[in-house]
């Protein structure tokens, strides 16, 4: 059987599976076991193929259609925007298409993501208190970032999908915590966040038979949870968080998510792939760099008046971010039951179903920019959804944060470090790892 009829038979089954869910019903065993089979049965394929199997369902059946646990995903940059913008939302404890199955990996407290209500609008009064604005404390941020770079020069390369999370990490315990994380504690958190698919697991198959596998993980989130309780700020994040009804582990359970799921996997995945589309293109980077010296000289300390002119380097993160979107899916539940159209026939579907936006095809859509695969810095990129649109209630809270943060490390990398040769850059559009060009690595690094 070919990939294609792999993957539109799956979407048969699923078809099937539609009807027989509106007479078993949704949530009850039989209609949560039988989600589970379809929703490996895809995550099987979408694991290894995943461009692939979103292409060749929108091409066969529309820009909606059925995938995973019987989710209704929109692919088109009009559906996926209006999905992201629509209030209230509902939500379920899921990462993207990630199904969280395994609570107890995230110490049986719920994504922010997968929390509704109150709880959500407390868990956002943190974030927002957590994540500061980059031109207040850019200068703060270069020498952080400074102090990454450095550790790569002791070690004569700098490696993308290696480094650039270890970075993150770091940097973002110092920004939220004021905490400077030990080595082991660096890696044991890039662990957790690479081993991550397991929390997709059933959660007595994360407990009792890959114990040995999740135990070190899970053991790490607990410890490190204790050494947010010994930041200088805790306990003023204990004062928001309880103001709006959120107890201690919430509140250090919300902060470790941001900082590991959202913040370090997003940021580092954008950054790599912002440097690799900088490696590629020779007359972009000379353009880059000429900015940078324009607006830096490399020894005054950094003022939000060197980030606001970095303006190329503003549409060039922005670009990127919509060619090789760090977060492909965002998820929510349908609040009724309906019918979706599929090609020409109709199929059911129950309350409570997922409703998944498709971020990276959305952002390919032709309907929407021109020549999509293709970079191009003048496009207007006002009303990009790389970081879950603007302007409402679920949009990312480390959006300036992020694109700050980038912006400080070219101009570091590009001012004062220098490397003499690069490996291929490649991003995986196979296998469902980040989107960013995990091997290449800068050799010969060193200080200018
Ligand atoms: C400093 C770095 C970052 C931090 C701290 C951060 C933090 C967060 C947090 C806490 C949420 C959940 C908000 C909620 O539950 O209401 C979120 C959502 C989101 N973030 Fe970020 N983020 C960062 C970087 C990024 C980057 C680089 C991207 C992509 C370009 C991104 C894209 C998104 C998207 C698409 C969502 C919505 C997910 C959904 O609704 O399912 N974030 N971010």
């Amino acid at each position: 059987m070919t990939l294609e009829e792999k993957i539109l038979k799956g979407h048969k089954r699923q078809v099937w599976l539609a009807n027989i869910l509106a007479k078993v019903g949704y949530n009850t065993p039989i209609g949560k076991l039988l989600r589970l089979w379809v929703y490996y049965a895809d995550g099987i394929v979408i694991l290894r193929h995943w461009r692939d199997f979103l292409s060749i369902r929108q091409k066969n059946i529309g820009d909606q259609y059925l995938a995973v646990d019987q989710a209704i995903m929109h692919s088109s940059y009009s559906q996926v925007r209006e999905l992201m913008h629509g209030e209230p939302q509902i939500r379920g404890n899921d990462l993207g298409i990630i199904r969280i199955l395994a609570p107890s990996y995230l110490l049986n407290n719920p994504l922010s993501l997968g929390t509704n209500g109150e709880e959500h609008t407390g868990v956002r009064a943190l974030f927002i208190q957590a994540l500061p604005n980059p031109l207040e404390v850019c200068d703060f941020l270069g020498a952080l970032v400074n102090e990454c770079l450095m550790v790569a020069v002791q070690k004569g390369e700098l490696h993308v999908g290696n480094d650039l999370p270890a970075m993150m990490i770091q940097i973002l315990h110092q920004v939220v915590f004021d905490i400077t994380l030990t080595d082991e504690e660096v890696e044991a958190s890039r662990k957790f966040i690479k081993s991550l698919p397991l929390a997709s697991l059933p959660n007595f198959i994360s407990e009792k038979v890959i114990f040995p596998l999740t135990a070190p993980i899970i053991k790490h989130r607990q410890k490190l949870i204790q050494k947010y309780q010994r930041s200088p700020k805790w306990f003023s994040y204990l004062e928001t968080g309880f103001s709006h009804g959120l107890n201690e582990h919430q509140i250090a359970n919300s902060l470790f998510d941001m900082i590991h799921i959202a913040g370090t996997a997003g940021t580092s995945a954008l950054l790599g792939s912002v440097i690799g589309v900088l490696c590629l293109d020779n007359g972009l980077r000379s353009n880059v760099i000429a900015e940078i010296d324009r607006v830096w000289d490399g020894n005054d300390p950094l003022q939000s008046v060197n980030i606001a002119q970095l303006t190329l380097v503003y549409q060039v993160i922005l670009e990127t971010a919509r060619l090789y979107p760090p977060v492909r899916f965002v998820s929510q539940l349908a609040p009724d039951r309906g019918e979706i159209n599929l090609g020409t026939s109709k199929c059911p579907f129950q309350k409570g179903t997922r409703l998944l936006g498709s971020i990276f095809t959305a952002n390919r859509d032709p309907r929407k920019y021109d020549n999509p695969d293709d970079f191009d810095i003048t496009r207007d990129l006002s009303d990009i959804l790389s970081w879950n649109g603007s302007g409402h209630e679920r949009a990312c809270p480390g959006r300036d944060l992020s694109i700050g943060i980038i912006q400080i490390f070219c101009l570091y990398l590009f001012k004062k470090y220098r490397w003499d040769s690069i490996t291929e850059v490649k991003w995986d559009f196979e296998k469902v790892t980040a989107v960013t060009p995990n091997n290449l690595v800068l050799q010969g690094f060193s200080c200018k």
